[in-house]
């Protein structure tokens, strides 16, 4: 039988003009594939956490300019480029906190500027128009498979901090189902279980949206790895009682500082973690780390809707009529919590203001 593993996160199925989805919210009751085809449904299906997860949003976010795009009837190259840059921030206002979006979103602008400077004696504007979306296509496929490359880096990474036999905490979902595959924070799981590693697994259930459980705990037990799920109010006990050796969790946007912005929550992981002496890493693609934002106290963090957290999943409201709700999507572990971050290019460790400093001018070499 076909495990959520072997689906696609995230597909361009070029020729019906889509974007094919696993519908996360119905997840893990359901396995409902879906298509995007029109702006709003792309928005929609981001606002809404069809399809979530830092790089995964990306990777949506340019496969979503390239089909707004491809049948542009801009008569120039300077109509083209307003149209783009409309639609772009069309997208880039679905959700505010996870920088992959607007990185994947830039990143699409500038390859078509790169094009366009190397093709613009190429022919008409009609010839150029079609080496532009074409350019587009490649580069949105090529976002996806790097992300599938990076993921399996992070991973490789992460496996050195494991042993055989630990105990390995992890909140909200940077999993499969955040990326094209691997996941960030579960990529060392599942090559530790490769390897023949009998880890086990405990997944935070992450109120209010429940992607611990419904996502992480569905991937790493289809896995076949040993997982445990428990509330979030339980994740110090376990770490008090010596469960749990080690803590990977993702990220949305990591400041240059090092602080991290990720699913709310993670930061009273982090501070548990720093009590008990369990180390805490952050598993984070460099297309997640801000050097435009010096600290987490700059990160906008998504404040979402009050029924999130008083009717949501329940048969009926758990909470009294017109009760005042803090909802906020995400929150900054400090960075001095964070034992360190693992990238593609390997482990950082503080201080992170010149760890990160370092590699980003290493990358422009
Ligand atoms: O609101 P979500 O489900 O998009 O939040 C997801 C997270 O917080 C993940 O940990 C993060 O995006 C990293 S995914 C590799």
């Amino acid at each position: 039988m076909k495990s959520i593993l072997d689906y696609e996160t995230v597909t361009l199925v070029d020729e019906d003009d889509a974007i094919e989805i696993i519908d996360q919210t119905l997840l893990p009751g359901t396995i409902e594939i879906i298509r995007l085809h029109t702006a709003k449904e792309i928005w929609d299906a981001i606002y809404l956490l069809q399809v979530r997860g830092a790089p995964a949003i990306g990777v949506s976010a340019g496969m979503g300019l390239y089909l707004l795009m491809k049948h542009s009837k801009a008569g120039s190259y300077e109509e083209f480029v307003k149209e783009l840059e409309e639609k772009s921030n069309y997208l880039n206002s679905s959700r505010p906190t996870a920088v992959n979006l607007s990185w994947a979103l830039k990143r699409m602008k500038a390859h078509v500027e790169k094009t366009y400077s190397e093709n613009r004696d190429a022919g008409d504007w009609e010839d150029i128009r079609k080496v532009l979306v074409e350019s587009m296509r490649k580069e949105c496929e090529l976002i996806k498979a790097q992300d599938i490359d990076v993921c399996r880096k992070i991973g490789e990474y992460g496996l050195t901090l494991l042993k055989d036999g630990d105990g390995i905490l992890t909140h909200c979902n940077a999993g499969q189902l955040a990326t094209c595959k691997y996941g960030t924070a579960t990529a060392p799981m599942y090559l530790a279980h490769e390897k023949g590693y009998k880890i086990r697994a405990y997944c935070d259930e992450t109120r209010p949206l429940l992607q611990g459980a419904r996502l992480t705990a569905f991937e790493l037990h289809s896995a076949g790895i040993d997982t445990t799920l428990l509330c979030d109010n339980m994740s110090a006990s376990l770490m008090k009682s010596g469960a749990v050796n080690i803590v990977f969790t993702g990220c949305d946007r990591v400041a240059a500082n090092g602080d991290a912005a990720n699913k709310i929550g993670t930061s009273m992981v982090a501070l548990a973690a720093k009590r008990y002496g369990v180390p805490f890493y952050i598993c984070a693609p460099t297309s997640t780390i801000d050097i435009g934002t010096r600290t987490g106290d700059e990160i906008k963090i998504e404040q979402r809707k009050p029924e999130e957290v008083t009717d949501m999943w329940y048969k009926e409201r758990m909470a009294p009529e017109d009760i005042n709700v803090y909802n906020p999507a995400f929150d900054v572990t400090d960075n001095e919590l964070i034992s360190g971050i693992i990238t593609e290019y390997g482990i950082l460790r503080a201080p992170y203001d010149k760890a990160i400093d370092d590699l980003f001018n290493s990358k422009k070499e």
